[in-house]
């Protein structure tokens, strides 16, 4: 063990102490709009997602990653089976090209305007059926599950990286570590739900044990697609808002979500600040937003990392709607009890 110095640890509980003011001073420096054409230039040779939003990259966003990427057409861009899982949950949104996602065993078909939503660790792997390339842009909670020492990316490509999948067809139904290679004699995964409790205590124990299980229903029962055309907008007074991807609208989501925000021509947003990450892709129009101290001129294809607890309001100075694309870490904020939105100016309605 590390012996330190009465000093050293003056300056550990110290650290805590400065740590949210010396964060604001971090946030300044990190970049709040990412241009398209500098990631459409870095996508042009890429065989791997171009990263824009990472804290590995110097982002504001320490929880949840999103990037642009494009997949081939024809038998060697499809995954041959498993496909893989992950400790993370995933959102696609399709910008070109046609095809399916396999999530846990079931077929989904998408196109340009769809989002699909990856539960966490269940199995997936996308097929483009379209001839022209697949282009799409994504956002997944990589980073929460890294720094929780919890990241498991178990691809079919790679099984000698695997530490829970069997490598058989059991591996295919269950989310539950070991439960297809336990020893033989095992009773660690056979208790199942029926097993009786000894005490309060035991029980307590029990719904421990019997969580991961009851989590892979829930998610299983959850939705996982949200289709372009069935967006609806309705006024809000931070502007107008179609939800997609939350427990609101059915998707068993517990650390990541997504809304699209529109603002008619010549408009402005409301303005409001919150504790949650929040990044916003421009599917279509130009304009600009404050950002706390800062004026950012957006435009089609571009990416604003919006830094927590920042005040921000979008201004559309074009003639067509924008509109833009929301990830959010709200869930997760929410799920640990430190959900915090302020309101300021009312949005034009
Ligand atoms: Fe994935
Ligand atoms: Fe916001």
């Amino acid at each position: 063990m590390t012996t330190l110095k009465p000093e050293d640890h003056e300056r550990l509980a110290m650290e805590l102490v400065t740590f949210a003011k010396d964060e604001l001073q971090r946030r300044k420096k990190a970049p709040i709009l990412i241009r398209r054409e500098d990631i459409d230039a870095q996508l042009k040779d890429a065989r791997f997602p171009v990263h824009m939003v990472d804290p590995r990259i110097g982002s504001n966003q320490k929880t949840f990653r999103f990037w642009k990427h494009k997949f081939n057409s024809g038998a060697d861009a499809q995954w041959k089976y498993l496909g893989h899982r992950h400790t993370v949950e995933g959102i696609i949104y399709v910008e070109k090209g046609e095809g399916y996602s396999v999530i846990d065993g079931i077929e989904y078909p998408w196109k340009p305007g769809d989002l699909i939503c990856v539960p966490m660790f269940a199995w997936h792997r996308h097929v483009v059926t379209s001839t022209e390339q697949m282009v799409y842009v994504a956002a997944t909670t990589g980073p929460l599950s890294m720094y929780l020492g919890l990241a498991v990316y178990e691809d079919e490509r790679f099984p000698e990286h695997w530490i829970f999948a069997d490598k058989g067809e059991e591996s295919l139904k269950t989310l539950i570590p070991g439960k297809t290679d336990a020893p033989e004699g095992s009773t660690k995964v056979v208790l199942g739900p029926q097993a009786v409790a000894m005490s309060k205590a035991d029980q307590l124990y029990l719904d421990a044990l019997n969580y991961a299980p009851r989590e892979e229903e829930r998610r299983r029962a959850g939705r996982v697609q949200v289709r372009g055309d069935e967006l609806v907008f309705e006024p809000t007074r931070i502007g107008r808002i179609a939800p997609a991807i939350e427990p609101a609208t059915g998707f068993h989501v517990q650390t990541i979500g997504t809304l699209f925000a529109e603002i008619p021509p010549e408009k402005k947003s409301g303005a409001h600040r919150h504790s949650y990450e929040e990044t916003e892709y421009v599917i279509s129009g130009n304009g600009y937003s404050i950002v706390e101290d800062q004026r950012v001129d957006w435009k089609e294809g571009d990416t604003l990392c919006i830094p927590v607890f920042s005040w921000h309001q979008h201004f559309n100075t074009g003639k067509q709607t924008a509109r833009f694309m929301v990830h959010h870490n709200r869930p997760y904020m929410q799920n640990m009890g430190f959900l915090m939105v302020e309101h300021g100016e009312d949005a034009d309605q």
